[in-house]
């Protein structure tokens, strides 16, 4: 039986005296102010066990891992035509970057890239009747939290400065990728990065992912090949230019955001989510990384 409390908080102690933590993310203004010398982890295991460590309660902006929560809200409504409109290859390429877009004529090449995450808003913005009000819904029903909510200044101040976004939208639009209104669909998306979680509300919300689509109450989201899917978009896509190297030392599906977080499942064993806020030079949480690689190499477990 692997003591996962006690891995952890010789990870968290080992890790607070790391001098190098990474640059909090400042493209957002609002997330600049954010303490780099944060750090919390929290592991749910399929029996419902739970072992937390640091600020695993401390919430933090979700940002890009909530493109895993609205693929899946995309996927339980569309499901395989979802494919027309997104590809399912890396991109090898930061998770802001246009040019592959216009070479590859307004099809994003995978949903976790912005470009691809914003066709998927537009799919929910069509398919939702209260779109920000219906996804947040399907938040508190993973998580069985309904405190879970948007953070209206972070939403605003990348609303503000979201250049390269708006820059995306127009050209999903120019391609006919767009269906709704580019401020609509932004309105969603910047939202959905908003939401605030702690590691401990994360783990519950990627529950699904290892346990075949059904969360902790028993009720099914996705069936087990759309849970295929999105874990192995999770595993090739999920750290942009660094998903390699993130398979490679960890060897477990996951996602990142720029808020710090990542995400990441070991099918039928466990979920684990960290949270530390400063990032390395591809714009994933420098010692989440690290925390996680120790995790699976102390305890000999990937998917691998
Ligand atoms: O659209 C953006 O740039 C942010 N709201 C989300 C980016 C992000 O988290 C990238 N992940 N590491």
């Amino acid at each position: 039986m692997i003591d996962y409390q006690n891995i952890i908080n010789s990870i968290t102690t080992s890790l607070k005296r790391v001098d190098d933590r990474g640059i909090v993310a400042s493209y957002i203004p609002e997330l600049a102010s954010v303490d780099v010398n944060k750090f919390g982890i929290h592991i749910v295991d399929a029996d419902l066990n739970r072992f937390s460590s640091g600020d695993a309660n401390e919430l933090f902006s979700i940002q890009s891992i909530s493109k895993v929560l609205s693929l899946s809200k995309c996927i339980s409504i569309i499901d395989n035509d979802l494919w027309k409109r997104v590809g399912v290859e890396p991109s090898g390429d930061p998770f802001n970057h246009l040019s592959l877009l216009e070479f590859e004529n307004g099809i994003p090449r995978n949903p976790f890239i912005n470009a691809g995450a914003i066709v998927v808003a537009d799919i929910l913005v069509s398919h939702l009747k209260n779109p920000k009000e219906d996804f947040l819904a399907f938040i508190h029903e993973l998580t069985n939290d309904t405190s879970i909510t948007y953070n209206e200044k972070i939403a605003q101040s990348e609303k503000d400065t979201g250049f390269r976004n708006i820059a995306a939208a127009n050209l999903l639009k120019s391609y006919g990728n767009l269906l709704n209104d580019v401020d609509t669909v932004l309105d969603f998306y910047f939202h959905q990065c908003s939401i605030e979680m702690n590691c401990e509300q994360l783990s519950d919300a990627f529950f699904i992912f290892m346990n075949h689509g059904n969360c902790q109450n028993g009720k099914t989201f996705l069936n087990i090949n759309q849970v295929k899917r999105v874990n192995a978009l999770m595993l090739t896509c999920g750290f942009y230019d660094e998903a390699g190297e993130f398979a490679f030392e960890v060897g477990l599906p996951g996602k990142s955001g720029v808020g710090g977080g990542i995400a990441a499942v070991l099918p039928n064993e466990f979920t684990v989510v960290t949270w530390s806020p400063g990032l390395n030079a591809k714009g994933n949480s420098e010692l989440g990384m690290k925390a996680l690689e120790q995790l699976t190499t102390q305890t000999s477990q990937s998917i691998f």
